[in-house]
Order: structure tokens, then C-alpha cells, then sequence
């Protein structure tokens, strides 16, 4: 087993959160959770001491792992910001970008003569972006894009607007990978037009190819 990550410590974050409306409702996503873990597990193999921040999940914590559970976007805000500093973070969560501005202490009813409810919502605090700017800044920040068009150019967008040192584009909503699937196929795009593609391939596999870039920019 290579050791190419000892002594690193990674802040890897993952799965959805969930958005409360009433004690009942929540705003969620699809994301499964299934990249991340991979990702904290392959890098804790190759040596690396890891933070998982998860979201609601059902997946079992890879071993040597250390995981806080979160649920909405402002609990992972915090569990990540709490974990810094680290040498990398990479944000694999799929953090809702609205929430709710008020959480209704009872449940919502539906009114008499009326077909429609309005919920108004805030954008969230964007994670990624706010650890790039940090600072603790980590010397490597790697964020993840997922589109259902058009993947290279808004991952690219992506690259320089959060000022991150990678992004991992997949698709979405076509095939057999992306969300919930075992497997995905990532472009990983850096500054200087760096453009790899990795998969299609299990997830585990794709995570180790990822860390192996991560390990050489740490190197
Ligand atoms: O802009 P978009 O939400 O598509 O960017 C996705 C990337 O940004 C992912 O790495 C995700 O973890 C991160 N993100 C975040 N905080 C948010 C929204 C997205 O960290 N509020």
C-alpha cells in the first residue's frame, strides 16, 4: 500500500444536506455521499490523517477515518471551517446553495382556498469558497461541479470564480453514473488549461487517482 499521503492532513467533506422547512420537510439532493467516502477512505489507506464532514448518509465511516456528522449547509459550514487548518480540503458535498429563511415550528397546513405556498428562500454560505479565501487557507483546495450540460465550461467558470485548485466535473442525470451509481467519471480541471479525465471507473478507483494528483501538487 503507498503511503503517498503520510502525514497529510485532508478535510474531505460529503453527501448532501438537508434543508429544514417544518419538523417535518426538508429541502435535500441526490447526492449519496458514496465520492467522498471514497475519497476520505482511499486517503486515510494512503496515510493520510482525515476529517470526513458528512451529511445525511448511509454509509459506513472507512476505517481510521474520523467523521462528524452534520445536516444542513450552515452545520457543514461550520464543521469544516472548526477542522481548518489542514493541507488539503476537498469539498465533495452536495451543499444546497438555498435554505429556507425561516424553519416553521409546526408543520405547514394546507389553507382552505388556497393552491399554492411560497417558501422563500436564502442562499447559503458557499463552503468552497470561503475556505479558498481563508486564512488558514489549505495549500490545496479541490471542489467538485456537477452539471447536467455544458460540464467543462461551467467547471472551468467554477475554477476561477471560487479560486480553487481543481475541479472535478461529472454529469449528472445521464447514464449510469454521477449521483447514487458506484460508478462516475470525472474531468479534473486545474489553472493553466490542466485537463485530465479520469473513469468511467468505480468510485474507489477514481479516488485514488484523484489523490494521486492531490499528492503530487502536496509533494
Ligand atoms: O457552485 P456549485 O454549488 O455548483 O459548486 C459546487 C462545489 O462548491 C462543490 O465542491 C461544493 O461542495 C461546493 N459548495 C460549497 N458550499 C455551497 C455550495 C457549493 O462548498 N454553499
Amino acid at each position: 500500500m503507498s503511503a503517498a499521503l503520510a502525514g497529510r492532513r485532508l478535510l474531505v467533506s460529503a453527501g448532501p444536506t438537508f434543508e429544514d422547512i417544518d419538523p417535518v420537510r426538508y429541502l435535500g439532493n441526490r447526492s449519496s455521499g458514496k465520492m467522498g467516502f471514497a475519497i476520505a477512505s482511499v486517503a486515510a489507506e494512503r496515510g493520510a490523517e482525515v476529517t470526513l464532514v458528512a451529511g445525511p448518509v448511509h454509509l459506513a465511516t472507512p476505517a481510521g477515518v474520523h467523521r462528524i456528522d452534520v445536516r444542513s449547509a450552515a452545520q457543514m459550514f461550520d464543521a469544516v471551517m472548526g477542522a481548518l487548518p489542514c493541507d488539503a480540503y476537498i469539498g465533495a458535498a452536495a451543499v444546497a446553495d438555498f435554505t429556507p429563511r425561516a424553519f416553521a415550528g409546526s408543520k405547514l397546513k394546507k389553507v382552505a382556498g388556497t393552491d399554492t405556498l411560497t417558501l422563500e428562500l436564502v442562499k447559503t454560505r458557499d463552503i468552497l469558497a470561503e475556505v479558498a479565501a481563508h486564512a488558514l487557507r489549505p495549500a490545496l483546495v479541490v471542489g467538485f461541479a456537477a452539471e447536467t450540460d455544458d460540464v467543462a465550461t461551467y467547471a472551468r467558470g467554477k475554477l476561477e470564480r471560487k479560486r480553487v485548485d481543481l475541479v472535478c466535473a461529472n454529469r449528472v442525470g445521464v447514464g449510469a453514473t454521477g449521483f447514487e451509481s458506484d460508478d462516475n467519471a470525472l474531468l479534473v480541471l486545474g489553472p493553466g488549461g490542466f485537463e485530465r479525465a479520469l473513469g468511467p471507473a468505480a468510485k474507489t478507483e477514481l479516488a485514488a487517482r484523484l489523490l494521486e494528483l492531490v499528492a503530487e501538487r502536496l509533494a
